[in-house]
Parts: C-alpha cells; structure tokens; sequence
C-alpha cells in the first residue's frame, strides 16, 4: 500500500498476537505508572531555578503539547499496532532515512530517561538514608561536575534494574497498581503538607526570568526553558499507545486511558508545583537532588519527608524498567528490520529478553548515570524524545492524507490542528533546550546517520520492494 516502506502491520508485535485484557482503567494506571517519577520527584526544583514559581504554568505548557502528542500516538498505535512505536510509525508514514532518525532518538529518549530517573533515584535514597543518620562517603554520590567520583547508587539501581530484564522480569499489571498509588500517595501527602504553608509572596514575582527562553548567567531561563526541562515528567504514556493491541475496546478505551492520563499527571504536577513554590521561596529548591523532601524537612515535617523519600526509593526503579524495556524493544525492532545487527537483537531462549542489547544499554545507562550531571542528561533525554514526537505529529497526518479509509480504531479528534500543535509545540520545546543540547543532540545523530549510511541502509530488510 505504500511502496517501499513498511506496510500496515508488516512488524507483528514480536511475541504474536496479545490477549486483549486491558480496560480504561488498567491503561490510566499504566499510563501513570510510567509517567510519574523523577519529572516531578526532582526535576521540579531545576524547573524552579529556571522559571521561578512560573514553573507552575511550565507544567501546564509541556502538558498540552504532550496531550496533543499522545493523542496522535493512539490514532497511530491502533493503525499500527506493532511494536517499535514512533519509530515503526515513521517508518510506514515517511520512510526509512527519517525513521531510522526517530529510532535512533527514540534510543537517546529511553536509555537516557532511564539515567536521569536513576540519578533522581540516588538524591532521594542517599537523602532518607542520610536523614536516619547515616553517612556515606560524599565523592561516591556525586559525578565530577560536582566533585565527586561517580554517583555510585545510580550506577547500581540502574545495573540491578538490567539484571532484572535479563532475567526477564517484566512489571506485573498488579505491582504497578500498587507502585502507582504508592506513588500518587506520596504527592498527595506532600501536598497535604505543603499547601497549608502557601505564602503567596512566594509567588511574587511570578515569572522573574520572563516567559521565552533566554540566557541569564550562562544557563538559559524563564518558562520555556523550564518547560523544555520539566517536559520530561510527561513522557512515558507511549506505553499505553503500545498497549493498543490488548485493549479491550481500543477506540474508548485508548482515548480515555491516554487522555485520562495526562489529564491526571498534568493535575497532580500543577498541584505539587504549586504547593512547593507556594510554601519555600523557589531559590530554596534549585539545585536540590530531593526537592519535595526538602521542602518538607523546610518545614518542620521530617517524617512526611521521610515518606516521600521512601516512596520515591520503592517506586522510581518501576520508571527505570519500563523505560528500559521499552528501548530493548525498539532496538529488536531496528535490528529486525535489519538496520542494525541482528545478532546483537537475538533473543535468549530461557528468559526471553534480548540480552545483548540488553547489556550493553544497561552499562551504557549505568556510566551516564554515574558521571553526568542530572539536567543534562534529561535535556538530551528530552531532545531525542521531541524529535520522535516531531515526527509522530507528521506521520499522523500523513497517513490521514495518504491512506484516509485505512481501519483506525482510534481516531485523533480535528487531527491536522492535533498533528500541526504537536509539531510546533516540540519545535518551541526544543528550541529552548540549551546550546550544548543542541551540540549533543547533533553528535548522536551524525554517528547515527554514519552508521545507517554504513551499515543500515546497505543491511535492510525492507527497502526491497515489499509484498
Ligand atoms: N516521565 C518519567 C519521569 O518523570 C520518565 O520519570
């Protein structure tokens, strides 16, 4: 139907047909069970430092954008329910050169939001651990930008966590139930605790560093700079695109469960946002590798803080998994397709994960996590992450032009202006991520378009003319 790229369900999910069990309500959970985790958990406190208490309509900013995106998302994941999510969709939208880009950002967005949550990880267990009176040694908990060795719990949480895949554990429906309210728990307690000390000359002024991003003492400020940043503690939802094909009644129930998931994080943000810039003057939560912990100890709450802390510990390594299966799968994919070796995709027969691949993210994951600095690592994170949203807003409409009768179970409501506000929004996001971003982001790529131009493009499987 589309020539040379990939037709409509030419990559059957890799594990056949899925049993459809998933209601509304189990896909707002997962849905929350991915997306809730160091965006919020610490990220809040660097967007404060750029936005000032505006970081409450940062939320509300990368919120909308990310509504408009995983709305183009389920429109695209019940007409193509097969695995490897915006990269499979730009590949039967757009072709192969620009899919192999997604792809290979979508491997920066997943390897490298697995390192930030690993770090945000390591604030709030070396923070709980520290607040019962232990000490650890200090150059073991910071990387070198903050003159330390390696941050060594990140580097562990995420290594623990690769075994965990290796072995093949995947999250049960159940446990993610109860991490999800452990952690939506958790916000609310702090809320509870922190609204009540709402000052509002906290909140004045509201936007000191202006709205558009801009260079203030060389880091770049004001609200879009902070939504380019806090834009992080959104993502994650791809995971209930992908759960298309086990939904029970995917046109309802995607609809609801992607939307009633931003809906419920963009809520809960703004809540959290408020409560902390509401209650600590916002300089107090710049720069703290446990904000919502601080703010709480700030105010006199140690055991609430305590709380938070033990939540996040328990509950950040969930985030780390589905993040870091989701990239072993794109990975299978590209490597299936025959655009990277197959041999590294090769699937272990006993625990049925694909362990090489596995392996080596895991490391590569784990020596980010132990030796860069937390907001650099979640803007590249978040570079390569719009990328492939830039791209999924595009093939949405695409295929509404090029294919308008194809069976799609769930239909994107007004989809051109969805698919149009979901590009120029990631373009605005990612054009206040910061200059070095920019230069990281252009690395990555011009190895990628190396490899593909070398090794890809000469090894694919599809760009045979396919059946
Ligand atoms: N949205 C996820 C988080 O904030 C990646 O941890």
């Amino acid at each position: 139907m589309f020539g040379p790229r990939k037709t409509l369900g030419s990559a059957a999910a890799p594990e056949g047909r899925l049993a459809k069990t998933l209601g509304w309500p189990h896909l707002i959970a997962l849905g929350v069970g991915a997306i809730v985790g160091t965006g919020i958990y610490t990220l809040t406190g660097v967007g404060a430092e750029r936005a000032g208490p505006a970081v409450i309509l940062a939320f509300a900013i990368a919120g909308a954008v990310c509504a408009c995106a995983a709305l183009a998302y389920a429109e695209l994941a019940t007409m193509i329910p097969a695995a490897g999510s915006a990269y499979t969709f730009s590949y039967t939208a757009v072709g192969e050169t620009i899919a192999w880009i997604v792809g290979w950002s979508l491997i920066l967005e997943y390897s490298l939001a697995c390192s930030t949550v690993a770090v945000g990880w390591s604030g709030y267990l070396v923070g709980w651990v520290q607040a019962v009176g232990v000490t650890l040694p200090p150059e073991l908990l910071v990387g070198p930008h903050g003159g330390g060795i390696v941050n060594l719990p990140a580097v562990l949480v995420a290594l623990a966590v690769m075994g965990m895949l290796v072995a093949g554990t995947r999250e049960s429906a159940t446990l993610n139930i109860v991490l999800v309210v452990i952690k939506l728990v958790a916000l609310t307690v702090f809320v509870a605790f922190a609204l009540p000390a709402f000052d509002g000359g906290n909140l004045q002024p509201f936007m000191p560093y202006g709205f558009g991003s801009t260079e203030v003492d060389g880091a770049k400020r004001g609200v879009m700079a902070a939504a380019a940043i806090v834009f992080f503690a959104f993502y994650g939802f791809d995971t209930v695109a992908t759960s298309a094909e086990e939904a029970r009644n995917p046109g309802r129930d995607l609809t609801i469960g992607i939307v009633g998931s931003m809906v419920v994080c963009t809520v809960i943000y703004m809540a959290v946002a408020v409560a902390a810039v509401g209650a600590v003057p916002f300089r107090a939560l710049a720069d703290s590798p446990e904000p919502l912990a601080l703010v709480l100890r700030s105010l006199g709450q140690p055991g609430a803080a305590y709380l938070i802390a033990l939540a996040a510990v328990i509950a950040l390594p969930s985030v780390i998994l589905v993040m870091m299966y989701g990239q072993s799968r794109v990975f299978f994919v590209m490597a299936r397709d025959g655009l990277l070796p197959r041999w590294l995709a090769a699937v272990s027969p006993r625990s049925g994960a694909p362990t090489r691949i596995t392996l080596l993210t895991g490391v590569a994951i784990a020596v980010i996590a132990g030796l860069v600095r937390l907001d650099r690592i979640a803007e590249l994170a978040n570079a390569g992450t719009l990328i492939a949203f830039i791209s999924v807003g595009a093939s949405l409409m695409i295929l509404r032009r090029r294919a308008p009768d194809a069976p799609r179970r769930f239909r994107c409501p007004a989809p051109f202006v969805v698919g149009t506000f979901t590009i120029l929004g990631c373009l605005y996001l990612f054009s206040s991520l910061p200059v070095t971003t920019f230069f990281w982001c252009a690395v990555w790529n011009a190895v990628g378009l190396t490899l593909y131009f070398l090794y890809g493009r000469r090894h694919s499987l599809l760009r045979r003319p396919a059946g």
